[in-house]
C-alpha cells in the first residue's frame, strides 16, 4: 500500500464503474478511505468488494447525484463512516448519443437530464461537501469535463458538451472562491477512455476512426486517466488550482 493519500478520505461520484471504479481502487491503494457514490448499488458494492480485495476501505453510498436530497445523504453517509472528506471526486457523467444529439433534434427531457447528471450534480456535491473540505482545513476538488468541451464535434451530443463546457467556468469560480480555504479545484479533460460509457459505441470501424485522430494512435485506459486523478488528489499538486488537464493522446494538440 502507498500513501500519496494517507489519511484522506475520497468521495468518488459514478465510482461503480469505469473511470470512478478504476479511481476508487487507486485511491484506496493509495492510502484514502474511498465513499463510492453510485446510483447503480449493485456496481458501487462491487467496486467496494474491489477496494476490500487490495486490503483498502470503502463504503457504497447509492443514489442520483442529480438530486440534492441524495447528495446530502452519501455525503453525510460517507463522513459518518469515515469522520471527514478531504476529496470530492465529480466523476459521474453520462453520454447518450441517441437521445442527446443536435439541438435540433433533442427533447427538452433528456437535455434537463443530462444537465442534471452532468453538471448540477457538481452544484450538490460542492454545496455539501466543500463545508467538510473547510472543516478538515482544506481538500481537492476534481471536475470531470471531456474534449468534448474544447472543440465541436460533427456527430453533436449538444447537452453533453455545453454541460462539459460549464464545468470549465464553475472550476475556475470554485478555485477562486475557497482558495484561501485551502480548497483547490481543477479539472480533467479526457480524450475517448475504453470504458462502459463508450461501449456502445465503440464498434471497431468507430474504434478505428477514432485511434486515427489520435496522435498516440489508440483510446486512453481507465488507469490513465485516473493517475491524473490521483495527481490532482494529491499533495503533489498543492500549488494546482483553477486548472484544465486535457489528457487526450494529443487529440486537441493536432
Ligand atoms: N469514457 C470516455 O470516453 C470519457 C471521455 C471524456 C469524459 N468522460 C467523463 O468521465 C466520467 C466517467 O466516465 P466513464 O466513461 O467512466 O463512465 P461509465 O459510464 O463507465 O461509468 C459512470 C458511472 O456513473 C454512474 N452514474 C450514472 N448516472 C448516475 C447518476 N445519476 N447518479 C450517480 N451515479 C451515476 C453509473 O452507474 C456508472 O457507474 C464522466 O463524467 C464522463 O462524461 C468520459
Amino acid at each position: 500500500m502507498a500513501h500519496r493519500l494517507k489519511d484522506k478520505v475520497a468521495l468518488i461520484t459514478g465510482a461503480g464503474m469505469g473511470m470512478g471504479r478504476e479511481c476508487a481502487v487507486l485511491f484506496a491503494e493509495e492510502g484514502a478511505r474511498v465513499v463510492v457514490a453510485d446510483i447503480d448499488a449493485k456496481v458501487a458494492a462491487e467496486t467496494v468488494a474491489a477496494v476490500e480485495a487490495k486490503g483498502g476501505q470503502a463504503i457504497a453510498v447509492a443514489g442520483d447525484v442529480a438530486l440534492e436530497p441524495d447528495v446530502e445523504r452519501m455525503v453525510a453517509e460517507g463522513v459518518k463512516k469515515f469522520g471527514a472528506l478531504h476529496i470530492l471526486h465529480n466523476n459521474a457523467g453520462v453520454l447518450w448519443k441517441d437521445r442527446d444529439r443536435s439541438v435540433l433534434e433533442t427533447d427538452e427531457k433528456w437535455w434537463d437530464r443530462v444537465m442534471g447528471i452532468n453538471l448540477k450534480s457538481v452544484f450538490w456535491v460542492t454545496k455539501h461537501g466543500i463545508p467538510h473540505l473547510k472543516r478538515a482545513g482544506g481538500g481537492s476538488v476534481i471536475l470531470m469535463g471531456s474534449v468534448s468541451a474544447l472543440a465541436g464535434f460533427t456527430r453533436a451530443q449538444d447537452a453533453y458538451t455545453a454541460a462539459k463546457g460549464a464545468l470549465i467556468s464553475l472550476t475556475k469560480s470554485l478555485a477562486i472562491q475557497f482558495a484561501r480555504d485551502n480548497i483547490r479545484c481543477n479539472v480533467i479533460h479526457p480524450g475517448i477512455v475504453d470504458t462502459p460509457l463508450q461501449a456502445p459505441y465503440l464498434t471497431p470501424e468507430i474504434r478505428t476512426e477514432f485511434e486515427r485522430g489520435i496522435p498516440l494512435g489508440r483510446i486512453a485506459r481507465p488507469r490513465e486517466i485516473a493517475n491524473v486523478a490521483l495527481f490532482l488528489a494529491s499533495d503533489e499538486s498543492s500549488f494546482m488550482t483553477g486548472a484544465e488537464l486535457v489528457v487526450d493522446g494529443g487529440f486537441t494538440a493536432g
